[in-house]
């Protein structure tokens, strides 16, 4: 029994959470109205919340609980290395089991010479640290004049001061971000291709774009193209067929690392331990990792690079001191629950049930297309969106504050589902587990919702075409 004493009151619980606690992302004035929705317990693909109600979670906590909740192995490994060594310091020379164990097991599973693990504390830090390194390679290497970096529009890459400022989605007025040496390219999005483009020409298009910028800069000052193999919290955006690989080549061939931001798409959304080079055929220089790492147990990210790039790094100054990291990078505990997720994503052949569901997926998703508000349904595997407009021919949006997402996600969240609202998309990312069922409940649920606020819009005397 525990003797930490949480409230079972829904509404004790909301007015603290209220009055008390500042949610990441959230909308002050609408939190202040409305509150949040206190979540008290989870099992596999299913969510409860304070008042008991059950929903299926197809938000997947947040692109990160992959191997489903709930797990009473995930809770005796982790209470097992809470006893035998609960922290352990990372720094310099110190290390643990957990740790060695885990970047050993990551080094095996990583494409190509992608053999060296840095462990941070999440997605963002694994951004933040690849730019140390790529800052830290090209000035031991003397060219301390490569330090701009390529980002595409709809981006996410975090939530710190430099990796919000290389995600390509709206800034916020009152933030300040780091401009001079982030470039921004389109987004890679085929439903927003310029007009009369197919996806094709729009490959082609967005390839010229990506040389013409680095001409612009100059190939000697680009140092790095920062990029997700799908655009995730963007809108799930997957790129024309054959880009990532164009832009890739002409990374290689101007002395431009690629980092692949896999912190969604890695350990397993797409059926693969890391989606480049499996599903995309490309061999990053570094790797950005999170979420599904540990899905969701604890807190864990890693940055992953290459030999080459740690044997350049040797030469630094200092004997190659690299002055970075987090006191709970590499934190034991998060290790050692990183090396369950890894064991379980492979005793239960969980990539081979997500290429079986994933396709199953994306074509019961497609079924909403012909529904009023659907513009555009897309993703691939366990990533999948819907877009919503106003005009389907135009693709024009509703108005903003209509807040559309939000409102078929709350439609679908009285009927036991979760999707996330994003503006005009709801965006999906279950858990790896999930079955042909579930996913038929969210499909249906979801087309439920889509209909019944079509139907109130017309109510309201909205213009729908
Ligand atoms: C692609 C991508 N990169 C980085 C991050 C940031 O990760 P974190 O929130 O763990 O810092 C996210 C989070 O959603 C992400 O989707």
């Amino acid at each position: 029994m525990t003797d930490i004493s949480l409230s079972n009151s829904a509404r004790d619980l909301w007015e603290k959470d209220r009055a008390h606690l500042m949610h990441p992302w959230s909308n002050l004035a609408a939190a202040k109205d409305e509150g949040s929705l206190i979540i008290a317990k989870g099992s596999g693909v299913h969510i409860e919340d304070a008042e008991g109600k059950r929903y299926l979670d197809a938000v997947g906590g947040l692109w990160c609980t992959n191997i489903g909740l709930g797990r009473n192995e995930m809770a005796e490994a982790i209470a097992e290395q809470v006893r035998t060594l609960a922290y352990c310091n990372p720094f310099v020379d110190i290390g643990s089991a957990p740790a060695a164990e885990l970047a050993a097991r990551i080094a095996q599973v990583a494409p190509g010479s992608i053999n060296r693990v840095i462990f941070t504390t999440g997605g963002s830090s694994a951004n933040e640290t690849a730019f140390r390194i790529i800052n830290f390679y090209n000035r031991t290497r003397g060219k301390p004049e490569k330090r701009h970096i390529l980002v595409r529009r709809q981006s996410y890459h975090g939530s710190t001061l430099l990796t919000s400022s290389l995600t390509g989605k709206d800034q916020i007025p009152e933030f300040e971000y780091l401009r001079d040496f982030i470039h921004f390219l389109s987004a890679p999005n085929p439903y927003r291709a310029p007009d009369g483009m197919d996806e094709a020409a729009f490959g082609d298009y967005l390839i010229d774009e990506f040389q013409a910028k680095i001409d612009d800069i100059g190939a000697e000052n680009v140092a790095a193209f920062f990029a997700e193999p799908i655009q995730g919290a963007g809108g799930v955006i997957v790129a024309p067929e054959g880009y990532l690989k164009r832009a890739w080549e002409i990374c290689r061939k101007n002395d431009i690392l690629f980092v692949a931001d896999e912190v969604v798409t890695g350990f397993g959304r797409l059926g693969h331990w890391f989606a480049s080079l499996s599903e995309f055929g490309i061999q990053p220089d570094i790797i950005a990792s999170a979420k599904g790492l540990t899905a969701g147990y604890l807190p864990l990210g890693a940055c992953l690079y290459t030999d080459e790039l740690h044997e350049a790094m040797l030469q630094g100054s200092l004997e190659g001191f690299f002055g970075h990291g987090y006191t709970y990078g590499a934190h034991p505990v998060s290790c050692v629950a990183g090396l369950k997720v890894m064991e379980i994503l492979e005793r239960e052949a969980i990539f081979d049930h997500v290429n079986d569901v994933g396709p199953y997926f994306m074509k019961r998703l497609h079924s909403l297309d012909g529904l009023p508000i659907v513009g555009n349904v897309r993703g691939k595997k366990l990533m999948g969106g819907v877009e919503f407009v106003q005009n389907r021919a135009t693709k024009a949006l509703f108005p903003e504050e209509l807040n559309i997402g939000k409102q078929v996600a709350n439609k679908a969240e009285a009927l036991g589902l979760m999707v996330r609202p994003i503006v005009h998309l709801n965006i999906m990312s279950p858990a790896l587990t999930i079955s042909r069922d579930e996913i038929d409940f969210v499909v249906d649920t979801l087309g439920a919702s889509i209909k019944a606020v079509a139907d109130d819009l017309v109510r309201d005397g909205v213009k729908v075409d």
